[in-house]
């Protein structure tokens, strides 16, 4: 069996979290990581067992033999770097949010189809099989027509100015960090919405600290979420149906389990599947699959579907008037 020759760049929590994901996953092999700081690499490097350390990403750019490069930054790195990573022919596997907005995402798209390469934003929890159940419900009927949809997702997160969470110019902000979650799931089971309304707190930093957004589609059905990073949510989804309802406890977005209930609310089903690993090994086994089979574009994680979410995000920013420094012209 050939492996998977797997390249990181960016040394930081997520990083650190799939490498860890990758190790458990036996058709991976750890081939090399890049950090800007050299010997960061090589810590990290004999940390997880990977073959090479380099102390530039333009090592690793222009490394012809990995397969593809998981991208570990902040978001507003990723342009520059998704960009340099395919001129240079690698596969790309780019962590969430995938850009600053849906104009950066379009030149991506269109450098990644003229070369012919792949890429995808790693949104992991498309892959989990808990979410693909839910959805595998929906798709067979089970719980009726969707008519609602609430889903949150918050944490308190201590105020430090010098996180990329709170620095506009790194992409911050609760938006691109934590609403692309329930957003993509919403846009994963409805599709484009007809109307957003919505409301956000804006910091000193001129990013959101938390938001609150109501889609509401023709037909009469609606979604609603909360999300932030200044306070503690539930971050559970709830999927009601004209015939029932699927339940995510606790952190829908990475959870092991997702609970089936009848219209009087009586539990029907509960299906459960712990992580193999960490959670991170669907996502790598779904590139896998892709790359294995010639595919440049997840069909788990589509192009389009990226795109309306990052449009929907740019959207929301216009209203509220939150615009990063990267995309200040005047
Ligand atoms: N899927 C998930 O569960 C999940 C969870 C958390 C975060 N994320 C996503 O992963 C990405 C990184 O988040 P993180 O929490 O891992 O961030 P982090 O801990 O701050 O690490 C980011 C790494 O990126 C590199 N980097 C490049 N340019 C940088 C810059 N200007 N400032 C700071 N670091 C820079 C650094 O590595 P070197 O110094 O080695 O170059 C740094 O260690 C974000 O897009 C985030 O949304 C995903």
């Amino acid at each position: 069996m050939r492996r998977i020759k797997w390249g990181i760049i960016g040394t930081g929590n997520i990083a650190r979290a799939f490498a860890e994901g990758l190790a458990g996953v036996p058709e991976a092999e750890l081939y090399a990581v890049a950090s800007r700081t050299p010997d960061k690499a090589e810590d990290f490097a004999k940390r997880f067992g990977f073959g090479r350390a380099y102390g530039s990403y333009d090592e690793l750019f222009s490394d012809s033999s990995v397969d593809v490069l998981y991208i570990a930054t902040p978001m507003a790195s990723h342009y520059d770097i998704c960009i340099s990573a395919l001129e240079n022919g690698r596969n790309v596997f780019c962590e969430k949010s995938v850009t600053l907005n849906a104009a950066q995402l379009r030149d991506i798209l269109a450098l990644a189809a003229e070369k012919k390469l792949f890429f995808c934003e790693a949104m992991w929890m498309k892959c989990r099989p808990a979410y693909l159940k839910m959805k595998d419900w929906i798709s067979s009927g089970r719980i009726g027509d969707i008519r609602c949809i609430k889903a949150d997702f918050s944490n308190f997160v201590p105020y430090d100015e010098n996180s990329r969470l709170f620095r506009a110019d790194c992409g911050g902000g609760a938006l691109l960090d934590v609403t692309v979650y329930p957003l993509t799931l919403i846009h994963d089971l409805l599709g484009d919405p007809d109307e957003i309304q919505s409301a956000a707190h804006i910091g000193h930093d001129g990013v959101d600290l938390s938001n609150s957004l109501i889609l509401r589609y023709k037909n009469g059905t609606f979604a609603s979420v909360d999300s932030g990073m200044e306070m503690p949510l539930r971050n559970n989804a709830v999927i009601s149906g004209t015939d029932g309802v699927i339940v995510f406890g606790d952190c829908f977005f990475c959870s092991d389990n997702v609970s089936l209930y009848d219209r009087e609310l009586r539990l029907i089903e509960r299906y459960d599947h712990p992580a193999r690993v960490n959670g991170y090994e669907y996502e790598i086994e779904e590139v896998h699959r892709c790359l294995s089979s010639g595919m440049t574009e997840s069909p788990l994680i589509p192009h389009s579907a990226t795109l309306r979410v990052m449009e929907m995000m740019d959207g929301l920013r216009r209203e509220w008037g939150m615009r990063f420094p990267q995309e200040m012209t005047d």
